[in-house]
């Protein structure tokens, strides 16, 4: 993976260029991109809902969220990227504690496709475990139509794991979804492997652990862990590959809206520097909020 310059929660990765159309943050403008069109594919509501009760678990446990002064009129929209075992979900359970938005995965939307053995879980399992990504006709469309569920409109999404090739990219865009920000968590790729196989869930409260860096707090925690069936050692070197090949491609269609974070420092550091850039953007949406108010 290409090595990127650490900035603080305050500084983008390249001078904005393009003025974000839906509210004139010129500090948080949107890439532009073309159009491009996909065939539809419903999703059972199961699996739906299946994904998203990890997110919504997260989100009753929450004693953070902002008192509701504190959030901006206009929710936030963020993407979450980064390689296997970056810390993306653990830092997605973070950020929607407190900021309360609507966690999308798309590696959970497909998980949960696997767990109900729909058509589409049984075709994105074939790719899942040789760590290649699922094809777009299947991907696509169950994003947006998670993304267009009234929740996210009403709170703001954090889309995890998505997009992760330009096509995917130039699909949202042509949907209509446009975000704020871009987080990328840049971690060495030799943490990674050890992060995988110590990986564990817990299928009761949706909570990621790891044997060594997060453990379960009580042994009737740890008694229920599940693993993930590509959490091997073989399988996340493949999807390492599948991430170099395609990240750049990505990361160049969000440079004016990316932060990169170090993700190899412990997980409550990581969000400290995430929770600084969204306070950022949102005392700045407000600001531009408040100046089309004024004038
Ligand atoms: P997906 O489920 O998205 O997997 P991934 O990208 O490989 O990422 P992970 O979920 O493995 O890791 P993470 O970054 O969330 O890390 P976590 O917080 O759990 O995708 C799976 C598959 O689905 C893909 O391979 C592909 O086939 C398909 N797919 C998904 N999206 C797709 C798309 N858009 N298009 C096509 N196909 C798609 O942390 C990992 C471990 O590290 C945990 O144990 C945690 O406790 C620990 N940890 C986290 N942070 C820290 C820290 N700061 N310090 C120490 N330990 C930490």
């Amino acid at each position: 993976m290409a090595s990127w310059p650490y900035l603080n929660s305050s500084t983008m990765l390249s001078k904005p260029k393009h003025p974000n159309p839906s509210f004139c943050l010129h500090d948080f403008p949107n890439p532009q991109h073309s159009s491009s069109s996909f065939s539809f594919t419903a999703s059972p509501i199961a699996a739906v809902n299946a994904a998203t009760r990890r997110c919504r678990q997260t989100n009753r446990r929450s004693s953070l969220i902002l008192a509701s002064t504190d959030k901006p009129r206009e929710p936030l929209k963020i993407m979450i990227s980064g390689a296997p075992a970056s810390g993306k979900g653990t830092q997605c359970q973070l950020i929607t504690s407190k900021y309360d938005l609507v966690h999308i995965a798309a590696g959970d939307l497909l998980r949960a496709e696997v767990e109900v053995g729909s058509a589409n879980g049984k075709k994105a399992k074939e790719y899942m475990e040789k760590g290649q990504l699922v094809p777009d006709e299947i991907v696509v469309m169950m994003v947006k139509d998670r993304l267009s569920q009234p929740d996210s409109a009403e709170k703001g999404w954090l889309l995890d794991g998505y997009p992760r090739s330009s096509s995917q990219a130039t699909a949202l865009e042509a949907f209509g979804f446009h975000p704020d920000l871009f987080i990328l968590l840049d971690v060495p790729q030799e943490i990674l492997v050890d992060r995988v196989v110590g990986r564990r869930l817990d299928p009761v409260t949706g909570r990621i652990y790891h044997l060594t860096y997060s453990p379960p707090e009580t042994e009737e925690i740890a008694a229920r862990l599940t693993q993930r069936f590509d959490d091997t050692e073989e399988r996340v070197k493949l999807r390492l590959q599948t991430h170099n090949q395609n990240v750049e491609s990505v990361l160049s269609m969000f440079e004016d809206i990316t932060i990169k974070v170090d993700g190899s420092l412990p997980k409550e550091i990581v969000f400290a520097k995430i929770d600084s850039a969204l306070s950022d953007l949102i005392h700045q949406k407000k600001n531009a909020i408040l100046g089309t108010t004024a004038t």
